[in-house]
């Protein structure tokens, strides 16, 4: 089977096997096939934080759990369960919707719900940690369903336990988001403030700084629809409070902000954009002309290429700054 309408790089690879699931029964059926016992098993939402550098000698299991339930609410919150295979951009429009307040600094993220506790994703002063109330999860060796609470997860910045110690072990069934009824706005970044001056809001509303949000990313991201990629390819690195100030006062003008611990976070777009790589392509493999962050398939760049890009942009990054970049895609 061709993934390539299954990843937003547009990775033209084959998986051996590929069965969508819509129940936790199907799943269970199908993890307990003789036919792939032996064979490595993978969980694909919408495809839209993966880098396939070749094709996947083993099952494919697209998550398709679906429903979007109230659980109960208090005077100020409501627990709201969503299935695994819940579009997320559908699922927070469907919050603001219905006035459930905290998820719409995070608008427009692709991907489906059960991806979203995987790298705590995160956009504009928010990340899904400020919100997430649990989770449910198949284990697909124990053949058991565990809850994880928040803090069980272990969230950081873009981190959670199911990228490090349990990777590739659960299967994330459902997450319950804990929403406000009164919202807490937080349009901390620049960018919304002025959006929202450009679009004439007088009142804040979720809504408004929904589509504050939908503004400025549809401005600078490339839309996966259009040219292929997977958001930002790396993190945003975080360095001492000493080695920013050696940086500093080699490059006056770097993008930094103060983050816990007196350590900085820099903009790896900036470092990027400064070794000269805004723009670049080669054959079909680039970096994004309007957010360096963002590696690019034009077409018919193969994995490999894209992935050999990546390094060459983490080293020149490394002789120029001595800064060391991670990736923040799953490569597989
Ligand atoms: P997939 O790509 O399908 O999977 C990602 C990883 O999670 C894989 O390792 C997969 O095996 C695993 N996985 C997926 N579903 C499950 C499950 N149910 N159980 C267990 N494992 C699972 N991210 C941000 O944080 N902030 C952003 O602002 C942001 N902007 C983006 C903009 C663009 C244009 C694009 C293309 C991507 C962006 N991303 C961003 C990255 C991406 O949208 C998120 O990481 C998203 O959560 C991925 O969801 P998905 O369903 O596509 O996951
Ligand atoms: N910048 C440049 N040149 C560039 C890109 C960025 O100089 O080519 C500088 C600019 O000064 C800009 C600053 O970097 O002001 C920050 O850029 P931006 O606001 O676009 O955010 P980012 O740090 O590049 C992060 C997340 C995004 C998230 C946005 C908004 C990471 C790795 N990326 O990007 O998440 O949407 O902030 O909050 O933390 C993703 O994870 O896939 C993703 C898109």
């Amino acid at each position: 089977v061709s993934l390539r309408p299954y990843n937003t790089f547009g990775m033209d690879v084959q998986a051996r096997y590929f069965a969508p699931f819509a129940s936790l029964q199907q799943l269970q059926e199908l993890t307990q096939d003789a036919r792939w016992q032996s064979l490595p098993a993978m969980i694909l939402g919408g495809g839209s934080n993966i880098l396939f550098t070749g094709d996947f000698n083993g099952l494919v299991l697209k998550n398709e759990l679906k429903g979007i339930t109230v659980l109960r609410e208090d005077d100020q919150y409501i627990y709201v369960k969503a299935g695994a295979g819940e579009n997320w951009h559908q699922f927070v429009m469907d919050c603001i919707a219905h006035n459930r307040a905290g998820l719409e600094n995070l608008s427009l993220i692709p991907g489906n719900v059960g991806a979203s506790p995987m790298q705590n994703i995160g956009a504009y002063g928010v990340e899904i940690k400020d919100y997430f109330h649990e989770l449910e999860a198949w284990h697909l060796q124990d053949h058991t369903t565990v809850t994880f609470n928040n803090e069980d997860c272990a969230f950081g910045y873009r981190e959670s336990v199911f990228k490090r110690q349990y990777k590739g072990q659960f299967v994330i069934l459902s997450v319950t988001y804990r929403l406000r009824k009164k919202p807490l706005f937080n349009t901390s970044y620049g960018a919304i403030e002025e959006e929202l001056k450009k679009m004439g809001i007088q009142e804040l509303s979720i809504k408004a700084v929904s589509q504050a949000v939908i503004n400025i990313r549809s401005s600078k991201l490339p839309d996966p629809a259009e040219i292929g990629n997977a958001g930002s390819f790396f993190k945003n690195p975080t360095i001492t409070a000493a080695q920013f100030e050696t940086l500093h006062s080699q490059h006056s003008n770097i993008v930094a902000y103060p983050v816990a611990g007196g350590h900085y976070k820099l903009a790896a777009g900036w470092l990027i954009e400064q070794c000269g790589w805004k723009g670049y392509r080669s054959g079909d493999a680039g970096v994004h002309a309007r957010q360096s962050l963002v590696l690019v398939n034009y077409g018919h760049a193969s994995g490999q290429e894209v992935y050999q890009l990546s390094q060459q942009v983490l080293d020149s990054v490394h002789e120029k700054f001595g800064v060391e970049l991670e990736r923040e895609v799953n490569i597989v």
